[in-house]
């Protein structure tokens, strides 16, 4: 392990909200805790970021540094003691670390909400039952017969997706007929799978909500996604409406956070029918690539957001005063950011990743499509 040198002011119990110069904790480095820690900054807190690697997007920005693996629990315990607040980046933090934290820092969101987006199965399951909303069909897939017994209750396509460790399309096929059933259970690694009705969606939208230390709830307007090559490409904000669905999504999205008492920015993402229905996909409990566009939409942006939430300080303003257009830069794309800079309404983020690699999220843009 590694740490750069603590500050001697350690935190006793300090009050809500957190005052300037308390110090966030943030599990992970990459472009979510690097664009964390730059809020944090103007809030005028510390950070310290903890990461397996060293020298990260995050840690760059960052008052102070651990660089230890997750299972390294001395590692977690000096760390979480030198907190007044830790928040994570990315889910996929093993829980022991998480929990360990909570027995020495409030860890917001807390394990629970970690837990639950761990993996698929447990997720949809709360979100059936528990939260009460709209998911597609699922099935637990351990056998090829439990996946043909799924097939059967389907009676049509469906897309078979590993019950952990998925983002970005990774560990998912689609099964559309008879041939594609024996491949893809083998090529997922035929267990701990997760069958899901194929949902024939019209588009793709998520929500981007915060829920207070007191319970208040903010959310951002629908924001429509369009993946390539199953990844995010670009995201649309405010979306178009046409079917009316905005209160209903909002309702759910309250439900979910609700359910899980949760404390923090969460991405809700959601299909939409062409009847209008609702289906929701998945929950990310953290900051979310689709709500990049806040930065830029003259409202309280999400990291803010989140930062706000988690050091008990009042929820900002969720409505923006402009249509935004987000499009991630993927790879060799960001060799163009100091052209793309020139454009007018156009605003850059760069996550200075050091190795540029084929499908890796390397910055984005947002253009500003029209004012209100
Ligand atoms: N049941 C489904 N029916 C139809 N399309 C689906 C279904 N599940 C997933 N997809 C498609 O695959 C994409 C990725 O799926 P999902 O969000 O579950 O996985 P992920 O790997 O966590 O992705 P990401 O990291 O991009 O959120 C979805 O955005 C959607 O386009
Ligand atoms: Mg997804």
């Amino acid at each position: 392990m590694s740490t750069t040198s603590l500050p001697t002011d350690l935190p006793s119990d300090l009050p809500t909200p957190l005052p300037s110069g308390a110090i966030i904790g943030i599990f992970g480095g990459g472009q979510l805790g690097r664009m964390l820690a730059q809020s944090a900054t103007k809030l005028g807190y510390r950070t310290h970021v903890y990461d397996s690697l060293a020298d990260t997007p995050a840690s760059r920005v960052s008052d102070f540094e651990t660089v230890a693996p997750y299972e390294d629990l001395k590692a977690i315990i000096t760390f979480a003691k030198s907190c007044d607040v830790v928040t994570y980046e990315f889910e996929n933090i093993p829980i022991a670390a998480v929990k360990e934290a909570q027995k020495h820092v409030s860890v917001y969101p807390d394990a629970k909400a970690l837990e639950t987006s761990h993996d698929r199965l447990i997720e949809k399951t709360f979100l059936r039952d528990t939260a009460t909303v709209p998911v597609a069909k699922f099935h637990a897939v351990e056998t090829m017969s439990a996946l043909t017994n799924a097939l059967t209750d389907f009676g049509g396509p469906s897309v078979l997706k590993t019950r952990r460790f998925g983002y970005d399309g990774k560990g998912q096929v689609k099964i559309s007929d008879e041939k594609d059933v024996k491949g893809g259970f083998a090529r997922l690694g035929g267990a701990d799978l997760i069958a899901e009705d194929f949902v024939p969606f019209v588009r793709e939208f998520s929500i981007i909500a915060a829920r207070a230390q007191d319970g208040t709830i903010a959310s951002y307007p629908m924001t429509e996604n369009v993946h390539k090559d199953h990844r995010l490409h670009t995201s649309i904000a405010p979306a178009n409406d046409p079917q009316n669905v905005k209160e209903n999504a909002h309702a759910i999205a309250e439900r979910i956070l609700d359910a899980l008492s949760y404390i923090g920015v969460m991405g809700i993402e959601f299909f939409e029918l062409e009847n209008g229905k609702l289906i929701v996909n998945e929950i990310a409990p953290r900051v979310h690539n689709s709500g990049h566009w806040t930065q830029n939409a003259g409202c309280t942006d999400q990291f803010e957001q989140h930062i706000r939430a988690i050091t008990g300080l009042p929820l900002g303003d969720t409505v923006p005063i402009q249509t935004v257009l987000m499009t991630n830069l993927i790879g060799e794309e960001i060799k163009n950011i100091k052209t793309i800079a020139q454009r007018p309404d156009t605003f850059v983020h760069d996550y200075d990743k050091h190795d540029i690699r084929a499908g890796r999220k390397m910055g984005h843009v947002n253009e500003i499509l029209g004012k209100f």
